[in-house]
């Protein structure tokens, strides 16, 4: 009968009933935010006259002394005391007697633990873009090297225009952006405290919440306690933005993994972040972007688990909500070395520019341009300039070549209104730059593009 809430019970928790409804095992990971929360309370409660200065001073030292026990390996975690707030204070109360039980005075675990876990996810926000930071400065090396370098602009897997590999990793740069701004708005819209909310409908003692939440960095207070103490949309919002970073990690990774095949050959991942295979000794398998893909599944699943654990809940705090933790945890390792790995796969691949250079002499990928050609310098209307075309596709297809080696003479065969001008147009370098329409891939637009870039990393 050692339970804090053991008064109202005249027979003991069943063992079997501690192993299920613990959450302590994985909850003692917010150690540090519970503790700061327990003397930001003690210190508005203190000053509120709630406490005597007797009393603060005896919590401090002793939470001081419960943090040195965790830190040094020292503290019992019991699955006995349930989740790490009953434990803290337990041990809290055997190390300073009476003024450990008053801690809890206009408190419940409910706003307690709104605290944690928030504070947790709102910290994680802020690592995470500084990480997606490092990995965006990584591309950004790269992809600096490769303004010029010709590679096939894809729909539908086939190849369509020429573009540069710079303006493809762009592509990668404008989403991280757009990661980075998910994550720095939902830290905007969550950063409020739900301390002094306690179990779920506020309390009568003459408690300063703006106190706590400034101790606490917190912008501001949560307006309705209710809502507070059974709100998680902090935690499904992190998980949203992890699993969609994760799901263009997974698209860049897909494309690493077709990049490194012999099929494609643009690029090689070095040896430290490749793997062999056991039997077949000749392999280098991409089992790093190959993992990124796979992890990005899993991180899906905590986000849906978490949207279903909350979607029939009734006002207010239910025990489900205890089964948010795991998952954020969960996607949160993994987003964070994700996002290591992939920098370091990135900034030790080498690229091969020459591949990719002569990979654009395959499937006339200037075919637009010719078409563009009879619009601008022939007068003649897109749909018949694309029928002119077509013609020369299928010449060159005829003659085994790419329509960017075609011979002048075959092409004023198809159309005599075609001049000797037309060769340049025809260029897979110049059909690269003659996209320099505002975001296009021209080597001038990319440029910018980076540059733009590059100041938004900067920018803090
Ligand atoms: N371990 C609990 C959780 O994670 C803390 C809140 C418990 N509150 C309660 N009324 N039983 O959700």
């Amino acid at each position: 009968m050692d339970k804090m809430w053991s008064g109202r019970f005249s027979a003991g928790a069943a063992n079997l009933l501690d192993q299920f409804n613990a959450s302590i095992m994985f909850d003692k990971k917010l150690y540090r935010e519970d503790i700061e929360g327990s003397l930001a309370h003690a210190q508005m409660l203190a000053k509120q006259g709630i406490l005597t200065a007797e009393e603060l001073k005896q919590i401090s030292d002793g939470l001081n002394q419960v943090t040195d026990e965790i830190e040094s390996g020292k503290f019992e975690w019991k699955i006995s005391d349930e989740d790490l707030h009953m434990g803290i204070e337990k041990r809290l109360t055997a190390l300073i007697g009476d003024a450990g039980k008053k801690l809890h005075t206009a408190r419940s675990r409910n706003d307690q633990i709104a605290v944690d876990f928030r504070r947790y996810v709102l910290r994680k926000n802020l690592e995470i873009v500084h990480a997606l930071k490092l990995l965006m400065s990584e591309i950004l090396i790269t992809a600096n090297k490769h303004t010029q370098t010709l590679i096939p602009g894809m729909t539908h897997l086939q190849h369509a225009q020429p573009i540069n590999f710079a303006f493809h990793l762009g592509a990668y740069l404008s989403m991280f952006k757009r990661d980075i701004e998910r994550f720095e708005s939902s830290y905007e819209r969550n950063n409020i405290s739900p301390l002094g909310c306690a179990a779920l409908a506020g309390t009568p003692h003459n408690i300063d919440r703006d106190m706590t939440a400034e101790l606490l960095g917190f912008s501001g207070v949560s307006v309705n306690c209710l809502d507070t103490v059974s709100d998680r949309d902090f935690a499904l919002e992190i998980l949203f933005n992890i699993s969609t970073m994760m799901m263009h990690i997974s698209r860049l990774s897909e494309e690493l993994v077709m990049w490194s095949s012999y099929e494609f050959k643009f690029i090689e991942l070095s040896d430290e972040y490749s793997t062999g295979s056991s039997i077949m000794p000749q392999k280098k398998n991409p089992d790093v972007p190959e993992l990124l893909r796979g992890k990005t599944g899993r991180v899906y699943g905590s986000l849906m688990g978490l949207l279903t654990v909350m979607k029939a809940l009734p006002l207010a705090y239910n025990k489900d909500t205890q089964e948010d933790k795991e998952g954020v945890f969960d996607a949160v390792e993994t987003a964070e070395i994700s996002l290591k790995i992939l920098k370091e796969a990135i900034k030790t691949m080498e690229v091969k520019t020459q591949n990719m250079n002569s990979a654009c002499k395959v499937g006339h990928l200037s075919a637009t341009d010719l078409a563009d050609y009879l619009v601008q310098k022939c007068n003649i209307p897109f749909r018949e300039a694309h029928f002119i075309t077509g013609k020369a596709v299928a010449k060159s297809e005829e003659l085994k070549i790419d329509l960017s080696d075609i011979e002048l003479k075959y092409l004023q065969e198809i159309d005599s209104r075609i001049g000797s001008d037309v060769l340049e147009f025809l260029s897979i370098k110049n059909s690269m730059n003659a996209r320099n329409s505002a975001g296009g891939t021209s080597t001038k637009r990319t440029e910018e593009q980076l540059e733009y870039f590059k100041n938004f990393i900067a920018k803090t």
